[in-house]
């Protein structure tokens, strides 16, 4: 990932939270919607790309008992959702600086790695989820959605990479895609 990117994200984070609609029902509704699809309940949750943190912050109030981990490429956008941390002995929810194309988790690390407006990054969401676990891909402005992913590329890709495509939908103004990684089956 080019230093470019870093830099145009870091001045975009200066007032994200005030330009951009991040954290509002409008943006956060297609996640919303995505965890509401029945699924186990994670423990171990990743949002890739989570630039202000308010998609993290959300999966930790919806499940209250899973650590959650945010990792974005810009230094400026994981200040600002650092400081949104707030109360939180058990070190539930942590942010990090990072690039999702090396993700710096060993395998397995997740059992639900989400993202919101971001492009995808197939291969690592796959290689830090365990089997059996889930990604959610969501753009809250659905095709008009800069980093906008099609569906059919979505359920290719990721049926690459090993996981099953297991619903996708549109909600408010935004759309919503899961797929799940295939369980590792034992026996003969
Ligand atoms: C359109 S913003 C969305 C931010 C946040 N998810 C939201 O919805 O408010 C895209 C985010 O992805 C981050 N990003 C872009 N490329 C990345 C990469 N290779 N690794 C990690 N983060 C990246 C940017 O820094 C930016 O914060």
């Amino acid at each position: 990932m080019s230093a470019g990117v870093e830099r145009f994200f870091d001045r975009a984070a200066l007032d994200w939270d005030s330009r951009t609609e991040t954290g509002t029902p409008t943006h956060l509704e297609p996640l919303a919607t995505a965890v509401l699809e029945e699924g186990p309940v994670p423990e171990r949750i990743l949002e890739v790309g989570c630039g202000t943190g308010e998609g993290a912050l959300f999966l930790a109030r919806e499940f209250p008992r899973a650590s959650v981990r945010g990792i974005d490429i810009s230094g400026e956008m994981i200040r600002r959702a650092t400081r949104k941390i707030g109360l939180d002995p058990d070190a539930r929810v942590a942010f990090r600086v990072g690039d999702a194309a090396t993700l710096p988790w060993p395998s397995e690390s997740f059992d639900l790695v989400a993202q919101i407006n971001m492009p995808v990054f197939f291969s690592e969401m796959s290689r830090v989820l365990r089997p059996g676990g889930r990604v959610i891909v969501t753009c809250s402005m659905g095709e008009q959605t800069p980093f906008f992913t099609p569906m059919r590329l979505l359920n290719r890709r990721f049926k690459k990479v090993g996981l099953e495509p297991e619903g996708s939908g549109r909600t408010g103004s935004g759309t919503w895609f899961i797929a799940r990684k295939q369980a590792v089956t034992h026996g003969g």
